[in-house]
């Protein structure tokens, strides 16, 4: 049994992290390797349905601290249910975000500090941080130029751009904090040079 790896992917919206999942599993279905993709808010049916409260374009009315505990609830059912049995198998773990959004999301850009997000997380986490997060690095400018508009329905779109300004400059200074976990990927190339990126971290990492 291979030693089991979990892997986050952070960055702002239209970082360009999906079209890099899409790629690294084609790449892991090639290479053999077991392994299994997991996102959040969600990644079980239950962390689903906390999900689609949290997202739902009605909630206008979510409170900061409401919206931060529902992630937290969704990642404890996320991390007992699925992510730790998963590693203990000896699986590679692909987690599309983690709890470094709610440090970006929440702690920095709703404003709500880290001491509070870190606090709720205790429960939430158990210990079980990512050996490595790959954080796609491009500013939210660049990022929504892209990706041609914010995305009506999806509340957290609406927020706008000072909003995730503010969520680019918390991942700044997690990646600082936590340089050790955090790889920063320059996501301002072609998809193709940023997966370069990707398997060159891995395989120097060990992981692949
Ligand atoms: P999603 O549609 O999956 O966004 P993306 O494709 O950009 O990953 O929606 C997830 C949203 O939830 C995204 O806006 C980031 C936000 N989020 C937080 O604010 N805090 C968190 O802890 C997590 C996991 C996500």
């Amino acid at each position: 049994m291979g030693k089991g790896f979990f892997i986050t992917l952070e960055g702002c919206e239209g970082s360009g992290k999906s079209t890099q999942l899409k790629m690294l599993e084609e790449y892991l279905k090639k290479s053999g390797k077991s392994f299994i993709f997991t996102r959040e808010p969600g990644g079980t049916p239950i962390a689903e349905e906390i999900r689609k409260i949290i997202l739902d374009g009605k909630n206008v009315e979510m409170e900061d601290e409401t919206e931060a505990l529902l992630y937290a609830s969704a990642r404890a059912q996320h991390i007992k249910e699925k992510i730790i049995p998963s590693k203990n198998q000896g699986k590679i773990v692909i987690c599309d975000r983690y709890i470094d959004s709610s440090f970006a999301y929440q702690a920095y850009a709703r404003g709500l500090g880290m001491e509070f997000i870190k606090g709720i997380n205790v429960y939430a986490v158990q210990n079980c941080m990512p050996d490595l997060t790959l954080f796609f690095d491009i500013s939210p400018e660049e990022a929504f130029k892209r990706k041609g508009g914010a995305d009506k329905d999806d509340r957290l779109e609406q927020s706008g751009l000072e909003f995730h300004k503010r969520v680019y400059l918390g991942y700044k200074k997690l990646a600082e904090e936590y340089s050790d976990r955090i790889a920063v990927i320059d996501a301002r190339q072609s998809a193709d040079k940023v997966f370069e990126s990707v398997i060159e971290i891995l395989r120097k990492r060990e992981i692949i």
